[in-house]
């Protein structure tokens, strides 16, 4: 049976803890301390840094992590009049408390990429931004987390919703299990079913001798991430719903079912609904995923993250460049803040990769920009995106050059047909061709 969170209420309401602006203690919920089995008036009075530990000190952070009395917990900050109200909204009782430390500190260094490839590479502390839009997410993910549900991460493409899937691992019980991902746009559709699904000795001509296990049964106790779902050929959805339903998997040319135990996070940039109703997504599998959809924002609808997404980035490059980049040029976080970014997040982490290998100095400037951050489209994504016909696919270039070139003119036609160096009658031409204003 379908299961429906409700996620509008919170529903893992441990608790409260009020604070004053000393960061004191001031006061403790009932069910607080019912929860961590604490006296209220014993911890009265305490600073909030030695009730809350293994955190960061990320000024300004709405939602946290940390330890609170031996339990991993997520918090919520906000704020009562002139006191912060710390809600625990999330608490995991699978982590015990050294673990948890020894994990949020191996995460501020480069220990991290130790981690075996299986594992989730990402956590909730490194998915950065400040907006209430971003917070919220963090919010739902971690909520959804603890539960077994199936979730659906949509959004546009470069968002993060790999690093959301990796995160919401990262905190569920099956943490320690594999975390195992499938590109259904990468892999060409007659290997796919071998792929996902495995095969036994002797399936097809060229299979292993002995057989071989498929991506559902390697994530088994753990999560299968299944990136670009919409992508997925129309012959695998109907064995991958049989899978979901019956969690059962059949390997090509088996007899035996196997049983799995496996949690389902699927992302998608298109919009599944449509595909529905075009007929190239089944419906009955589009609602085993619909059950929790977790919507992505682009970066240009939430431009109070491009800033300090920057400077996280820039932080990055320079551990890994050895630079010492400190500042961005103010009419560069202009330029940040005005552009687009149809590649969201991803076009912003490549932009800032090619400026810092050029920088001088202690600052990112406009000179930067002479390389534009739209040829960093990434191959990948461009791999998977439809195939358009030549026509249609120069049109969209045309269409996204004018665009551009009248962004940057300001509406002013002579001089956008100079910079795209064509004749003003042909730029003219063009805008009623493709009715563009
Ligand atoms: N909020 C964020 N904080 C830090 N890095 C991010 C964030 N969102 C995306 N990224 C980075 O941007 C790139 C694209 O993210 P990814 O999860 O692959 O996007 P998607 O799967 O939606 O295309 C990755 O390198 C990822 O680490
Ligand atoms: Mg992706």
């Amino acid at each position: 049976m379908k299961k429906t969170l409700n996620l509008i209420d919170p529903i893992d309401e441990w608790g409260s803890m009020k604070v004053d602006t000393n960061g004191r203690l001031i006061d403790i919920s009932a069910e607080f301390c019912e929860n961590f089995s604490i006296n209220k008036q014993d911890w009265i009075g305490t600073s909030i840094n030695d009730i809350i530990q293994g955190t960061f000190n990320r000024k300004r952070t709405k939602v946290l992590f940390g330890v609170i009395f031996g339990y991993s917990c997520l918090v919520k900050v906000s704020k009562v009049n002139e006191h912060q109200l710390y809600r625990v909204i999330v608490r995991q009782d699978d982590i015990d408390h050294v673990e948890m430390i020894s994990f949020m500190n191996s995460m501020d260094s480069s220990k991290m990429k130790k981690k075996s490839s299986f594992q989730s590479r990402y956590s909730f502390e490194e998915i950065m931004g400040e907006s209430p839009a971003i917070e919220r997410i963090k919010e739902l993910s971690a909520r959804i987390a603890i539960s077994n549900s199936t979730v659906l991460l949509t959004g546009e493409s470069g968002t993060g919703k790999e690093l959301f899937a990796q995160a919401i691992h990262g905190l569920s019980s099956r943490k320690n299990n594999p975390f195992v991902a499938v590109n259904c746009a990468a892999i060409p559709d007659e290997l796919f079913e071998s792929e996902v699904f495995g095969y036994e000795a002797g399936a097809f001509s060229g299979a292993k001798k002995e057989g071989k296990p498929g991506k559902i049964e390697l994530a088994h106790h753990g999560t299968l991430f299944l990136d670009e779902i919409s992508e997925l050929p129309y012959q695998a959805q109907g064995k991958l719903l049989r899978v979901l339903q019956e969690r059962e998997v059949e390997r090509l040319g088996g007899t035996a079912n196997k049983n799995v135990d496996i949690r389902i996070i699927a992302a998608t940039n298109r919009d599944l609904k449509t595909l529905v109703q075009e007929g190239k997504f089944r419906q009955d599998l589009f609602y085993r995923l619909y059950i929790f959809e977790l919507k992505i924002p682009s970066l240009r609808q939430r431009k109070e993250d491009i800033l300090p997404l920057a400077y996280y980035f820039i932080n990055y490059f320079n551990e890994m460049l050895g630079r010492q980049v400190k500042f961005i040029d103010v009419k560069l976080q202009e330029w940040l803040l005005n552009y687009e970014w149809p590649g969201n997040v991803r076009e912003l982490k490549a932009y800032i990769e090619r400026g810092m290998n050029i920088v001088e100095g202690d600052t990112i400037m406009m000179e930067a920009l002479y390389f534009s951050p739209s040829e960093s489209a990434p191959q990948r994504e461009r791999e998977s995106a439809p195939l358009l016909s030549l026509e249609e696919a120069v049109a969209n270039a045309e269409i996204d050059a004018i665009q551009r070139a009248l962004q940057e003119a300001k509406g002013d036609r002579t001089v956008a047909a100079q910079k795209l160096h064509i004749h003003v009658a042909s730029l003219y031409r063009k805008l009623s061709k493709y009715n563009l204003k």
